[in-house]
């Protein structure tokens, strides 16, 4: 199964991108993460990627397309993968039905996810992120057991860097000139599903799952258990 999460900053696409994996053993391939994780260990990626993640630009196609055409190629992306903010752009689309043509892969679908303003700013602004294993929290929504650290492993939580209003709002217009158009280009190759992104957790992965089950991919699910980390 190849499913893609396309949708603005904050609209909760790594998050449910873990809610998934948790339940059907995929691969994350999550573009921001990857280069975040770049960035902290001062490889030469991160060196080049430092300032357009810091200012909420999009990293120039060349870099993210290689890490990502590499990334798919590993071992245990061969039964499916999520992929979680790429593409970006419909260069990077384009180059990506390139790579899938070559590798004999295809989409099965795009779960283009829309939420409202005030959400997206109410979410970004309360997320706290583990800087040892990545969990996802949000200080109103979900918030840690202990104030700055991790319940699952201990580490400690931050804010990351593009979080502050004024990169936020550049993420979004960034988004909105260059990401939206996305929509268009998948619904056109009729494997988009809108998704209301402002419902809780739970709401959002039943209708993904449902949509998944219609198409006939992944199995039905009744019991989809607590969102909590
Ligand atoms: P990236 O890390 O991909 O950031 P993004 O797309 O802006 O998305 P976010 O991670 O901010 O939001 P999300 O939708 O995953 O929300 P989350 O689940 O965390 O990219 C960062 C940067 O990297 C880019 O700006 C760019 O510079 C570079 N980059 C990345 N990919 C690139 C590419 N392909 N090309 C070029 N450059 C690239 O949720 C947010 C908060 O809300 C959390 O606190 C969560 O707990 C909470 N929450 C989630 N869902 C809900 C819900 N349903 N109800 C209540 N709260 C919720």
């Amino acid at each position: 199964m190849i499913i893609i999460l396309l949708g603005p900053p904050g609209a909760g696409k790594g998050t449910i991108a873990n809610e998934i994996q948790r339940r059907i053993v995929i691969p994350v391939i999550a573009t921001g993460d990857i280069l975040r994780n770049a960035i902290d260990k001062n490889t030469e990626i991160g060196m080049k990627a430092k300032n357009f993640v810091r200012s909420g630009k999009l990293v120039p196609d060349e870099y993210v397309i290689k890490i990502v055409e590499n990334r798919i190629k590993e071992f245990d992306c061969e039964k499916g993968f999520i992929l979680d903010g790429f593409p970006r752009n419909i260069n990077q689309a384009k180059a990506l039905d390139k790579v899938f043509e070559r590798l004999d892969k295809k989409i099965d679908q795009v779960f283009y996810f829309e939420a409202s303003y005030q959400n997206i700013i109410n979410r970004l602004s309360a997320r706290r992120v583990c800087t040892k294993c990545g969990t996802i929290y949000n200080l109103k929504y979900d918030p840690p057991d202990k104030a700055e650290l991790c319940h699952k492993c201990n580490g400690k939580l931050i804010q990351r860097d593009d979080d502050r209003e004024d990169t936020i709002k550049k993420r979004l217009d960034v988004y909105n000139d260059e990401t939206l158009p996305l929509s268009n280009y998948y619904r056109k190759k009729r494997i988009l599903t809108k998704i209301n992104a402002n419902q809780d957790v739970i709401a959002i992965l039943k209708d993904i799952w449902n949509r998944l089950a219609e198409l006939g991919i992944g199995e039905n699910r009744n019991d989809y258990g607590n969102y909590k980390n």
